[in-house]
């Protein structure tokens, strides 16, 4: 499966989303998942994000590998989102900064 990561969040940009053939992408308040039941490993969102939040589960970086257990929680509570939406009208000031998993709201 594939696993989106810190830096989606408070960017969510869901460039990802219009590419997926199989909707799996989970919609939060402040972040995308993905539903590790549905991917289907195809790769297309990954060149999608503008800030390289998702990877394959097997190459996700160590800082990171909380979030493959976060996207499985997650996904499971969250609803789909299937067509691509604007970000949040700050996206943009918050696409460099590394450190905001504790910004992520559930
Ligand atoms: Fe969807 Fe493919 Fe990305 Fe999995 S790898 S989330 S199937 S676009
Ligand atoms: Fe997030 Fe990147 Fe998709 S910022 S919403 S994973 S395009």
């Amino acid at each position: 499966t594939y696993v989106v990561t810190e830096s989606c969040i408070k960017c969510k940009y869901t460039d990802c989303v219009d590419v997926c053939p199989v909707d799996c992408f989970r919609e939060g308040p402040n972040i995308l998942v993905i539903d590790p039941d549905e991917c289907i490993d195809c790769t297309l969102c990954v060149a999608e994000c503008p800030v390289e939040a998702i990877f394959a589960e097997d190459d996700v970086p160590a800082d990171q590998k909380d979030f493959i257990a976060l996207n499985a929680e997650l996904a499971k509570v969250w609803k789909p989102i299937v067509e691509r939406k604007p970000g949040p009208p700050d996206a943009d000031a918050w696409k460099d900064v590394k450190e905001k998993r504790q910004l992520l709201e559930k």
